[in-house]
């Protein structure tokens, strides 16, 4: 089936559904997301005996426990932002000052980061995901600075012989070169972010420069991406594209897709280029084609034991958050059918199969983390809750909530 019709056919089931009575399942879902914020604050607590020590980040659930596992907010740990992320959202949902409170203090645990050496390139999800939210919430001048700051900090990793920021220094050696993964995508937001705001008005041009190369190089010819593109380090000449976290170098890697929808969704927003709104649809579109029925993937679309191969949640919450952006940029009924599809996406989620519900208090079950490594397989992971709360956002702004 063509896409267009895929897509207008899944449009018309998913209207079908919302007819039935499930228009508006976003704010019940926000008010879990609440509940389920309280519940961690109240553990973390407990946890602390008696008080929260800010510079340890809920990080992930195994599937056989019921308690956040927490890591400790240092340069190495990629993951620290999403937390306090969180909360700004949930702030957001609720106006809840004891909520911004909690916000602010799990955020400012981060401040490091801005005055640190670049340790890779996950700067963008640990401040942007944060001070970012922190800022557009609040217009705290402080917040500000800590971003322009950290964007500076990035571009530091930025090869102007490769067009591309440098996403792991630590595995040169490893790769064979010079590494840009396609979760780099997103980091770029902070860059343009901040050469509007008082930055280098050349992160800009480094963040399109990288998203260009990426686009050259970090796809196959059906638009299904390499988690890993690897560059001669002196000449910047492309030398191959594998996987790190998927399941082999030819496969698609439902994550890095995932990132890769975010982020030429992005780039488009960020730069108006058009190029970016079309390749975002075509790295959409062979996402779609092959999703399963519930429209949350395997963690890899070709893993091994599918449909028995654990499922990636997070995945599915990056997409749907997207597509609510990309849908607002599409005409007619290719547009509106990424919103349907996020729409289900979303119902998916939200249904008793992937919500944690009473048994831990994370908000989504079943993500994947790196199955190569045997590490978060079918796992609560921060990352998901903070897509899924944001796409929830999304979502009810778009339906004028
Ligand atoms: N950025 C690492 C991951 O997506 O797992």
């Amino acid at each position: 089936m063509s896409i267009r019709n895929w897509i207008a056919g899944a449009g018309l089931l998913l209207l079908s559904a919302c007819s039935s009575g499930e228009q508006g399942f976003e704010e019940e879902a926000l008010r879990y997301c609440d509940n389920q914020v309280r519940r961690t604050l109240a553990e973390l607590k407990e946890v602390g005996g008696g008080s929260i020590d800010y510079t340890m980040m809920p990080r992930n659930i195994a599937d056989s426990l019921t308690v956040w596992h927490c890591r400790k907010a240092v340069k190495e740990e990629w993951c620290s932002g999403f937390w306090p992320g969180i909360l700004w959202y949930d702030y957001e949902v609720t106006g809840d000052e004891a909520i911004r409170q909690e916000a602010e203090k799990f955020t400012e645990s981060l401040e490091f980061l801005s005055h640190t050496p670049a340790y890779d390139h996950d700067l963008g999800f640990l401040v942007f995901c944060s001070y970012g939210n922190g800022y557009r919430l609040t217009h705290n001048p402080a917040y500000k600075q800590v971003i322009l700051d950290t964007a500076d900090s990035l571009a530091t990793l930025y090869r102007p012989v490769v067009g591309t920021i440098l996403s792991w220094p630590r595995n040169v050696g490893m790769f064979g070169g010079h590494n840009t993964i396609m979760d780099n995508m997103i980091n770029l937001e902070m860059l343009m972010w901040a050469s509007k705001n008082g930055g280098d008005p050349s992160l800009a041009d480094i963040a399109i420069s990288h998203a260009d190369k990426t686009m050259r190089h970090q796809f196959r010819e059906d638009y299904t991406s390499y988690h890993v593109a690897v560059y001669d380090t002196l000449t910047g000449d492309f030398i191959k594209g594998v996987t790190h976290q998927g399941y082999a170098d030819s496969t698609m890697w439902a994550r890095g897709q995932a990132w890769a929808i975010y982020g030429y969704t992005m780039m488009y927003r960020e730069t108006g280029l058009t190029r970016y709104l079309d390749f975002a649809q075509k790295v959409t579109d062979v996402y779609l084609q092959r999703l399963p029925e519930d429209y949350v993937p395997y963690w890899d679309f070709d893993a091994p034991g599918i449909p028995d191969a654990p499922r990636d949640a997070s995945a599915a919450a990056i997409v749907a958050s997207a597509l609510l952006e990309l849908a607002g940029y599409v005409q007619g009924e290719k547009g509106a059918g990424y919103k349907e599809a996020a729409i289900k996406m979303l119902q998916s989620l939200s249904s008793e199969a992937y919500q944690s519900r009473t048994s831990k208090p994370s908000f989504l079950l079943h993500s994947t983390g790196h199955w190569p490594c045997h590490s978060e397989v079918d796992a609560s992971i921060i990352y998901a809750d903070y897509y899924y709360i944001e796409a929830l956002l999304r979502l009810k702004a778009l339906n004028g909530k």
